[in-house]
């Protein structure tokens, strides 16, 4: 897989000579395709026959030298691309998930076309602004182009598709505008597709340590600031929540910070995400059915990576912290045991009961530690962390737990206008109840009942009053909704919904 090179032309579309050029067709109020003056006898022609109307998700493939309307054009083949009814009542969260799953079936047709070069002849008839429109599509077409094939070593075959090389808008109209989405969506999908780059990596060769260095990698070429605490660091800070999780492992841990500081700036977000590369379970351990999986643990920090990278890009005007706790949860004589009281960082006591609930022990110290040292304006933490979430909303939706009703809006609506929907969770004293413990201040497990809440409760403790989400993700990290855009595997979550938060971020009161 190679980075899609995307460019906006003013030159005249017939000229483009690549593998594959997308033309968008639409529907009239009467389901009839809206004629546009390319194409227009043929169009006819197919509707006539009954194989095209310019329904979403349609296609039609042709070859524009036997096509009497396509004279002159000389691209190697043409899609006509059915994007329903345009204009009217749609919101825009819904025409931009619509342009990202356009953007993915152009990915599916050039992959099974094996078209490198191709080219989108830009015309639109929907409210949506055009650079929304664009930066949709482009993220669209460069998720859907996503594949992970770094380990096939002796498969690949000579002749196997490496990916779209270079997409090109024609627009004779708006290219600066179109150019200014394209850049933005090119931003945000490479984040989200380097933060599944991370995940589909396995155990053995994701541990703290590349995670560390990786973020390093980041702050070299994008000017954040980057600080690693190791074990000793770790030590000396108490913090006991990681140090305890990594008891069982041979592989040190790592607490990775990277900052964004603008020059000048009054508010301050701070992101957290869980970076555990490899959860068994510890002595709590988990049936073998399905435990490779658990190396996608570390979603939530590689979200946060990814989205650091992309504000990096962007540049905004408030300063961001990005957390993420690494280690992997392991199992051996020096495994912390079921019943073992630690103390996290800042004097909490916890009484652990159940080793697999490790990621809420780890992301502890992390929330107590930034909320002390950059006291934020708020924060926003991304974890795998229960599997209640899925039983209480599937696939389709990230759970959300908050002590602040606008924060939670403002992520909502960032879900909303990614594709990325969330639901929030409510969250109260009563919750708090359940993990209260007999020998130390709290325990880490609150029982089956509200278990996504009672994780969320005991994360709540960490923050103080500062206004704080908590987003789960364990049920859309991966296996997320099936989409043109997202491939089976990890699905790069959180990445595109923190990068449209922190943009959209407003000098705010919470
Ligand atoms: N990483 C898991 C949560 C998870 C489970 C993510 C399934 C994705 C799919 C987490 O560390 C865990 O094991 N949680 C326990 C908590 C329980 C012991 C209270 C769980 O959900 O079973
Ligand atoms: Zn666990
Ligand atoms: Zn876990």
């Amino acid at each position: 897989m190679t980075t899609i090179k995307f460019s906006a032309t003013k030159t005249d579309q017939a000229h483009f000579s690549g593998d594959l050029a997308i033309l968008f067709v639409y529907q009239n109020k009467n389901d009839k395709p809206v004629y546009l003056k390319e194409g227009k006898s043929f169009l006819e022609s197919l509707h006539k026959l009954g194989d095209f109307a310019g329904k979403e998700g349609e296609l039609c493939i042709f070859y524009p030298e036997q096509v009497d309307d396509f004279k002159g054009y000389v691209a190697k083949r043409i899609c006509f691309i059915g994007c329903g009814k345009a204009e009217g009542k749609n919101k825009l969260t819904d025409s931009l998930e619509k342009y990202r799953k356009i953007g993915g079936q152009i990915a599916k047709t050039a992959k099974q076309y094996k078209a490198q070069k191709i080219a989108v002849f830009f015309k639109s008839f929907e409210k949506t602004s055009i650079d929304d429109f664009a930066q949709a599509l482009t993220e669209g077409i460069s998720l859907g182009d996503y594949t992970f094939t770094k380990y096939k070593k002796t498969s690949t075959k000579d002749d196997e598709f490496k990916g779209i090389t270079t997409v090109k808008y024609f627009a004779q109209d708006n290219s600066n505008k179109i150019r200014k989405g394209m850049q933005a969506g090119g931003i945000t999908a490479i984040a989200a597709r380097d933060a599944r780059d991370m995940a589909n990596e396995p155990g053995n060769k994701w541990t703290p340590a590349e995670f560390a260095d990786y973020a390093r990698t980041i702050a070299k070429e994008s000017g954040l600031k980057c600080t690693v605490f190791d074990k000793k660091k770790l030590q000396s800070m108490k913090m006991g929540g990681i140090l305890s999780v990594n008891g069982g492992s041979v592989v040190a841990p790592k607490l990775i910070i990277l900052e964004h500081e603008p020059a000048k700036y009054d508010q301050t977000i701070m992101l957290v995400g869980k970076g555990l590369t490899f959860d068994s379970g510890g002595i709590s351990l988990k049936p073998a059915a399905g435990m490779q999986d658990m190396k996608y643990d570390m979603c939530g920090g590689a979200a946060v990576l990814g989205a650091m990278k992309a504000i990096a890009a962007e540049k905004p005007a408030v300063r961001v912290v990005g957390l993420v706790p690494s280690t992997d949860n392991m199992i051996s004589g020096s495994a912390t045991k079921p019943g073992d009281v630690i103390t996290h960082y800042g004097g909490i006591t916890s009484e652990v009961i159940n080793t697999d609930a490790e990621g809420r022990l780890i992301l502890a110290d992390a929330l107590a530690y930034g909320n002390k040292q950059y006291k934020p304006d708020c924060i926003v933490d991304l974890a795998t962390l229960t599997g209640a979430v899925i039983i209480c909303l599937g696939h389709h939706n990230t759970g959300l737990v908050s002590n602040n009703d606008k924060l939670s809006e403002l992520l909502i609506e960032a879900g909303a206008r990614t594709g990325e929907p969330m639901w929030r969770l409510p969250l109260s004293k009563d919750y708090s109840k359940q993990i209260e413990s007999t020998v130390a201040d709290i325990k880490n497990i609150g029982g089956r009942e509200g278990g996504t809440i009672t994780a969320a409760a005991y994360l709540q403790k960490f923050v103080d009053d500062t206004p704080w989400a908590h987003l789960d993700i364990a049920g859309t990290a991966w296996n997320f909704t099936e989409k043109s855009y997202v491939p089976k595997g990890p699905s790069g979550i959180g990445v595109r919904t923190l990068i449209d938060f922190v943009k959209n971020w407003k000098k705010t009161k919470l």
